[in-house]
């Protein structure tokens, strides 16, 4: 069982970058599953329908969110009908949408959960135990759980990773926008990388225009962001499970920019 995932899509940029690099990571890889983080894809913020859609139409077959999950408020006319759209799980019960998506690659069924982390972020229901919930529920049904903890705080994220370590095949991170060079197997079988990083601007502040960005630290003046214009890049992550277990063989990172072209093997 092949997966292939990919960080943060942010505007444009992000957008532009899937088209042309995604069609060659799933020649590559040939991955039975590709999800994509797309809580920024509209301009930086949230994403639209026609976006989501267009994201399948490139390969993808879940789209993951994060904090910004609402910040475009078109989401609110179609979460609903996105089969699978997954947004944070541990937001508050009744919140529209859903937390966990089961696909169906092939008669297999593979579980997409998102959790959001609580440090730095704002407060929310408890990840962990949400986790714990959602994987038992899941495990009924499949071997096959994917994790994308979008989360700030490396420590909350490596603690889930060992939380989750065993029963879920891969937990990865996203939010931080800066791809970590920590992809490993934990010792129970999952596979763990801290944030998959970015997939947009090369240029800029996490993919927003950095003068902006400047002029908020140096006046602590209010400004508001746009995403950045110039060089791209794109960030992702590989991994590889026993098609009978369910834990994961191997995890590649995946780096495209001017300065790295970070496909391993
Ligand atoms: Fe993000
Ligand atoms: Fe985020």
């Amino acid at each position: 069982m092949n997966l292939l995932f990919i960080g943060d899509v942010v505007g444009k940029p992000g957008r532009h970058m899937i088209d042309v690099y995604l069609p060659k990571l799933k020649e590559k890889y040939k991955p039975q599953l590709t999800i994509v983080n797309g809580e920024n894809a509209a301009n930086g913020r949230g994403i639209t329908e026609k976006i989501y859609r267009a994201f399948m139409t490139a390969g993808a077959q879940v789209v993951t969110m994060g904090n910004h999950t609402w910040d475009n408020k078109e989401i609110f006319e179609f979460i609903d009908g996105a089969k699978n759209l997954v947004r944070p799980a541990n937001f508050p019960e009744g919140t529209p949408g859903k937390g966990i998506v089961f696909v169906n690659i092939n008669g297999v069924e593979i579980a997409v959960i998102n959790l959001q982390g609580r440090a730095f972020l704002p407060p929310l229901d408890c990840p962990f135990l949400k986790a714990e919930e959602l994987i038992k529920e899941a495990k009924k049904r499949t071997p096959f759980i994917f994790v994308d903890f979008h989360a700030e705080a490396t420590s909350e994220k490596i603690a889930m990773g060992y939380f989750l370590d065993g029963k879920a095949t891969a937990v990865v991170g996203t939010h931080t926008h800066v791809q970590t060079a920590d992809q490993r197997i934990l010792p129970q079988g999952t596979a763990y990388m801290s944030d998959v990083g970015m997939t947009g601007p090369y240029d800029g502040v996490l993919g927003m225009d950095s003068e902006t960005v400047l002029k908020k630290f140096t006046t602590a003046l209010p400004a508001r962001f746009e995403v950045a214009e110039g060089r791209e890049q794109l960030s992702g992550v590989f991994i590889k499970a026993d098609s009978r277990t369910g834990k994961a063989m191997s995890i590649e990172r995946i780096l495209i920019n001017d300065d790295h072209m970070f496909i391993e093997g």
